[in-house]
């Protein structure tokens, strides 16, 4: 696979088999995280893998409490969408498409073989975020479907990182998780408001000459 073909098609794909990831494929996916860049080269960041199902359990049970409140609140408008709005309208069957896949996950976070924990360090937290895009474009070059969630750090840090043994969150800040697993769907180019409605030219609010009118990657 190409660079780009893993950049347009690596998505959240939340829903997988409960096949194990072999050991030296775990280990090619942490060697290419470990690759990206970070603020000063710091690689002030550390991962924990999860794979024991009785931790993977216990973290579902928060997981799917979280998801529920936030569907009651954060997330309201788009679940009054789903319900009520026009069944036939693109942003409504998107909308349903995400929401039936956040709540697989959260019905089965105990059968996703593998869970990447990561931390960074204070004020250097977002280095973490090449590292883990790294380590899902690896996957994808696996084989393996990966999502990054942040949700069981909204209103359980505590009770997660107790599970985990992890230190206190002013040393090492939780910062995300990847799930890892075989698909059960297949890849596709994600669609995604366009390149040029989102870029300016030279000063703020200036659009800029050209169109992107489909994906340039197929
Ligand atoms: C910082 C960040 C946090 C995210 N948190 C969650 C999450 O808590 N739960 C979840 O199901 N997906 C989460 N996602 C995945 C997004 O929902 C997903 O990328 C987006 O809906 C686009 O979907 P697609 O990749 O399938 O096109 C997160 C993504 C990012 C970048």
């Amino acid at each position: 696979m190409d660079i780009y073909g893993a950049l347009y098609t690596t998505r959240a794909m939340r829903r997988v088999k409960t096949d194990p990831i072999p050991e030296d494929v775990v280990k090619r996916l942490l060697d290419a995280a470990i690759r990206a860049p970070s603020g000063g080269n710091q690689q002030k960041w550390r991962f924990l893998l999860l794979a024991d199902p009785a931790k993977k359990a216990r973290l579902q049970t928060l997981y799917r409490e979280g998801l529920t409140e936030l569907n009651a609140t954060q997330y309201k408008s788009v679940m009054d969408l789903i319900r009520n709005g026009d069944p036939h309208d693109p942003a409504v069957i998107q909308a349903k498409k995400t929401n039936a896949s956040a709540e697989w996950l959260a019905d089965n976070l105990a059968r996703v073989p593998l869970i990447v924990f990561a931390w960074g360090k204070p004020n250097g937290e977002s280095s973490i975020y090449p590292a883990l895009w790294s380590l899902q474009l690896a996957a994808t070059a696996e084989g393996v479907g990966s999502a990054l969630t942040t949700l069981l750090f909204k209103k359980h840090t505590q009770q997660v990182l107790d599970i985990l043994g992890a230190p206190e969150p002013t040393e090492w800040v939780p910062m995300a998780m990847v799930t890892l697993g075989y698909p059960t769907g297949r890849w596709a180019v994600a669609q995604r408001q366009p390149a040029h409605e989102v870029t300016f030219q030279d000063s703020w609010g200036v659009p800029v000459s050209w169109r992107v009118e489909e994906p340039l990657w197929q």
